[in-house]
């Protein structure tokens, strides 16, 4: 990675700065006494200040409100994600921003939907490989077929949806078990603990509709639709040609530059999974977002800050590598750190870290900014360099450009909260004083980059 030398001179200068809180990788670093640099900080610091005081918690919870909860799920290539778009794109207009939308193409995709007869929604994953259903779906008994041995099947099996779980041989196995033995679908559930189903690879194409569910999932149904002989209806869909697309906000150095000045990237996602209202994964850090694009508008700057919202992260990077690719190279010799938001605000108590995640597991001018930020305004929580990619930070990160993903996790184990990727993400779990405070910190970072 190249390091301009403008860049490594900020660095130096946070460093110093924070030389009682440089970063040592999955070592905290603790601002408790931060509290005490700033009281005896003469310089903590009006530029701060000027941030802080206008970052606006409510307004953050009301942003959040909308999107977890007035949309909702804000899967890729959905007109909920769309929607999601639209209204990060008027808001920013709203804040007197020139806004771009960029449109990209995903991938095909088959999307599942799973129904008990009493109308009880069921996570469900298609993996690829899957054959499809009618428009109406498929509507059969389950039969339980164990581990998916050719012996677990009976004639019985011919025209149900086989239960199998997952383990001791192959997903491509089982399912072959299954269409041998007259399956009109399969169900594979877990046999671990997860929040999310798995996404396995079963092989194929078969003819036969696939789909993969959660452990809890697979022995819900067992107990309640199996042995009780009820029926689930199970749709599969294809979609091609579908698009997603970031939104994209700049604002210029003035006086203008001519295109000669570094530029500092803040980016989040606003898709989500499946069935998540995704308040925490990632409205929170969309929200965020926003309100340092409302309060750093007006501020005079000599660099130029751009601001990505970016779509289908859940199914890839997808959209963070599509901005990423759409920079010149003149635009990407000029950049110099991307703050990247994703899950900054979860209420869950165990999260009292914020995590600075690099991709590389190294301090850079971001992590570096943020401590000496965090020093000089007090911010309340521990910050831990952690090396983690999963997040969009590693599209800039692949550009040669310092990124970092801020997000909480509970200290030590780094933990998420339990509510990731869950119908359960919602606006409940959602702290207003941790959006100020991810707000706070990150947009004080920002400030201290490109201010004068
Ligand atoms: N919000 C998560 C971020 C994350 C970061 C989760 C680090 C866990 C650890 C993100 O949206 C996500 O879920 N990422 C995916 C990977 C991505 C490439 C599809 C994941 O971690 O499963
Ligand atoms: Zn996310």
């Amino acid at each position: 990675m190249k390091v301009r030398k403008k860049a490594s001179s900020i660095m130096l200068a946070a460093v110093l700065t924070a030389s009682s809180l440089y970063a040592v990788p999955g070592q905290f670093v603790r601002t408790a006494e931060a509290a005490e640099i700033k009281a005896g900080n003469p310089d903590s610091n009006a530029f701060d200040q000027k941030v802080i005081a206008r970052v606006d918690a409510a307004r953050m919870m009301e942003d959040v409100s909308y999107l977890s909860e007035t949309i909702g799920p804000r899967v890729a290539g959905t007109e909920a994600e769309k929607q999601a778009a639209d209204f990060i794109r008027k808001r920013l207009e709203s804040y007197g921003y020139t806004v771009e939308t960029q449109e990209f193409g995903i991938p095909d995709k088959m999307i599942g939907d799973l129904h008990t007869s009493d109308q009880q929604g069921v996570l469900i994953t298609i993996p690829s490989g899957s054959g499809l259903t009618p428009e109406e779906g498929i509507t059969s008994e389950l039969f339980d077929g164990g581990l998916g041995r050719v012996s677990d099947f009976t004639e019985d099996a011919a025209g149900k949806i086989a239960l199998i779980s997952r383990g001791e041989f192959t997903f491509a196995e089982k399912v072959t078990n299954a269409v041998n033995a007259g399956a009109a679908g399969v169900l594979i559930y877990n046999n671990v603990d997860q929040p999310a189903p798995s996404n396995p690879s079963i092989g194929g194409p078969y003819d036969i509709p696939v789909g993969s569910i959660t452990k809890a999932s697979g022995e819900a149904l067992l107990k309640d639709v199996a042995a009780q002989n009820k029926t689930v209806t199970l749709t599969v869909k294809s979609f091609k040609n579908i698009k997603s697309q970031n939104i994209i906000a700049t604002k210029h150095p003035k006086p203008n530059k001519g295109g000669e000045t570094d530029i500092v990237h803040i980016s989040a996602h606003f898709d989500s999974v499946p069935f998540a209202p995704g308040a925490s994964d990632n409205a929170s850090g969309t929200a965020v977002a926003l309100e340092l694009a409302r309060v750093l508008k007006s501020y005079p700057a000599d660099k130029e800050l751009r601001f990505a919202f970016v779509g289908a992260e859940e199914i890839g990077l997808l959209g963070s590598e599509y901005y990423v690719s759409q920079l010149s190279g003149n635009d990407i010799e000029r950049s110099i750190a991307n703050f990247n938001m994703d899950m900054v605000g979860t209420a869950w108590e165990n999260a009292t870290a914020i995590y600075m995640n690099t991709l590389d597991g190294k301090a850079n001018i971001v992590t570096e900014t943020a401590l000496a930020t965090a020093g000089r305004i007090g911010t309340p929580s521990e910050l831990v360099l952690y090396q983690r990619g999963a997040s969009d930070h590693v599209s800039f990160h692949d550009a040669g450009i310092p990124a970092v993903n801020f997000i909480r996790r509970e200290p030590v184990t780094a933990n998420l909260e339990p509510y990731y990727h869950t119908p359960l993400d919602s606006i409940e779990h959602i702290s207003a004083d941790r959006m100020k405070e991810a707000g706070d910190l990150i947009g004080a970072s920002v400030y201290s980059l490109i201010r004068k």
